[in-house]
């Protein structure tokens, strides 16, 4: 019994101590955690769990018998994030640079789908070489399989990544099927094929960091959500992000006490939107006067500024807000917000997060540059992802709402469950200047004329009134009142209850 015991702790200590002390120390020196230490920083003090500790790769190739590490370069268990359940994977870039071999993925499938059966998320921190080049294809079959799990377990529980040092190859592909990837500034990458790659290629030089670090990610490419300045930055800014979600599509997202009152009026929204129409004013101000404390996690910031997107709380209750931001291309749709739109549209209907619309939009990008790279199809991402929608759905326009940007913006057709407008907006097929200028050509160098018969559009259209003589808009609210009226709204949605016909799925264009 003591040989036993003594052997385990032996094994444990060796484990722990992964691809050695000089391997640990190289992770520090590159400003980077060990995988154990950002597990710690991510879970709750004391809650993790381990398992799988002493699986080894069963490689013989290369002379791998005699390199085995007990654990074999990623770390697997669960633990808890404010009392909430989650499992973690954490790569160990000490044990064969993180590399995955057929035995590093079997645990990481192992979680995975012990994860689905008991509804809680998976967060990946990823740190790999990629595919563990001494196992050749036992090591593509790995990665396959855990492409299957997330595929499987895609809106059945959360899927979070976080990127925390190279992450090549095949290795990108299991982030991007997760609900979202967070990178760390300077220390993490991701790429399909490297630098030298490239270079041979297409003769471009491009460095690591300009090909695929965390800022080229987080505002070219749109891939990763956010980007933060170290491994305990991401970490603890993962936790509060954790906070937003349910553990699985059979729960509500969580509710909790909040001493901002629901009914708090907000007077400085009355002088929000600027007379003149043209003028921009910044949609983020509007959000953080009306959600629980000023509180929103807004998502992918620096990409496709024109739509604003991210998790806030209103009445202690987790919501979704997406909002045409005026400030950025004066708030149209192009392909990438539309792209930004659906995707967020869709985890929060997956997860049953109940989705707040701000609507001030001009309507769709013109131009060659858009329909060439097929504005149609990825614009109708966003018409497709709002109108699949079942979660509760609140809309509220704060000035433009012009053409088929209207319709797309969670408007009432789109079952839109409540749908209000301020006394600003401006519903109309297009703005009045454009409307003038197509119906009544035939004045155009008519300088007075064709000002008369804009004012006469504009007051006639630039209104709320007309889409609430129909019924599209349910109420004309004064904008001090927002934060009041969307928090009935959701309180009144609470119990909803809307199916789509059964399918086996829908064809989204992709
Ligand atoms: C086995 C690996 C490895 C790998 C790194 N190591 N990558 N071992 N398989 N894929 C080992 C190194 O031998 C080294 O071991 C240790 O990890 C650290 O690596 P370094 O190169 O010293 O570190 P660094 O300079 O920081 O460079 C990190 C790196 C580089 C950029 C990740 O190691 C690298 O380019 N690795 C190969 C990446 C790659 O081509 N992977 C295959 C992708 S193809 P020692 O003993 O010295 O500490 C793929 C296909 C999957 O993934 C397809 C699925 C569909």
């Amino acid at each position: 019994m003591d040989d036993i015991i003594q052997t385990l702790e032996d094994k444990r200590a060796q484990a722990r101590l992964g691809g050695g002390q000089r391997r640990i120390d190289s992770q520090h020196a590159k400003g980077k955690l060990t995988a154990r230490e950002r597990i710690e920083v991510f879970l709750d003090a004391g809650s993790f769990e381990e398992w799988d500790m002493f699986v080894e790769h069963d490689c013989n190739e290369f002379g791998m018998a005699e390199q085995k590490v007990p654990g074999d370069g990623v770390i697997t268990g669960h633990g808890t994030v404010d009392g909430k359940k989650v499992f973690v994977f954490s790569q160990d870039f000490t044990v064969f640079g993180g590399s995955l071999s057929a035995a590093h993925a079997r645990k990481i499938v192992k979680i995975m789908e012990q994860a689905m059966k008991v509804g809680v998320p998976v967060v990946g921190l990823n740190d790999s070489g990629g595919a563990r080049i001494q196992e050749g294809v036992a090591s593509l079959a790995g990665y396959a399989d855990v492409f299957q799990l997330n595929v499987l377990a895609s809106g059945v529980i959360p899927q979070i990544s976080v990127i925390m040092g190279p992450c090549a190859g095949g290795a990108v592909y299991s982030p991007a099927m997760t609900d979202f990837i967070f990178m760390v500034k300077d220390s993490s990458y991701m790429f399909v094929t490297g630098p030298d790659v490239v270079k041979t290629v297409t003769h471009e030089e491009v460095t690591h960091e300009e090909l695929g670090g965390a800022i080229t990610h987080t505002t070219t490419s749109g891939v990763a959500d956010l980007a933060f300045e170290n491994d305990v930055d991401a970490l603890l800014k993962l936790r509060r992000f954790m906070g937003f979600l349910p553990s699985s599509n059979r729960e509500q997202p969580p509710r909790i006490e909040t001493l901002d009152p629901e009914d708090r009026p907000e007077a400085s929204l009355d002088t929000l939107v600027p007379s003149n129409p043209n003028k921009p004013y910044d949609i983020k101000e509007l959000i953080e006067k009306i959600v629980d404390e000023g509180d929103f996690f807004e998502l992918q910031p620096s990409h496709a500024g024109n739509i604003v997107i991210g998790f806030a709380r209103m009445g202690g209750r987790p919501v979704g807000i997406v909002a045409n931001q005026p400030m950025v291309l004066a708030g149209c749709l192009d392909i990438n917000s539309a792209k930004k739109g659906a995707r967020f549209v869709r985890f929060c209907d997956c997860f049953n997060i109940p989705i707040v619309t701000l609507v001030d939009v001009p309507g769709f990008l013109p131009g060659t540059d858009q329909e060439y790279n097929g504005i149609i199809k990825h614009g109708a991402k966003l018409l497709f992802a709002f109108a699949e929608a079942t979660v509760p759905k609140i809309t509220v326009i704060t000035r433009k709402a012009y053409g088929g940007a209207y319709d797309v913006m969670s408007s009432k057709h789109l079952r839109g469950d409540v749908n209000y407008a301020w006394p600003t907006a401006e519903i109309a097929v297009m703005g009045s200047k454009g409307a003038v200028e197509i119906i009544f050509r035939q004045d155009i160098g008519d300088t007075e004329k064709i000002e008369q018969r804009t004012q006469e559009y504009q007051e006639r259209f630039a209104n709320p009134f007309v889409a609430g003589s129909l019924g599209f808009i349910d109420d004309v609210i004064m904008p001090r009142n927002t934060r009041r009226r969307i928090c009935r709204a959701l309180t009144l949605l609470e119990n909803k209850k809307l199916e789509n016909p059964w399918k086996k799925h829908a064809n989204i264009p992709l």
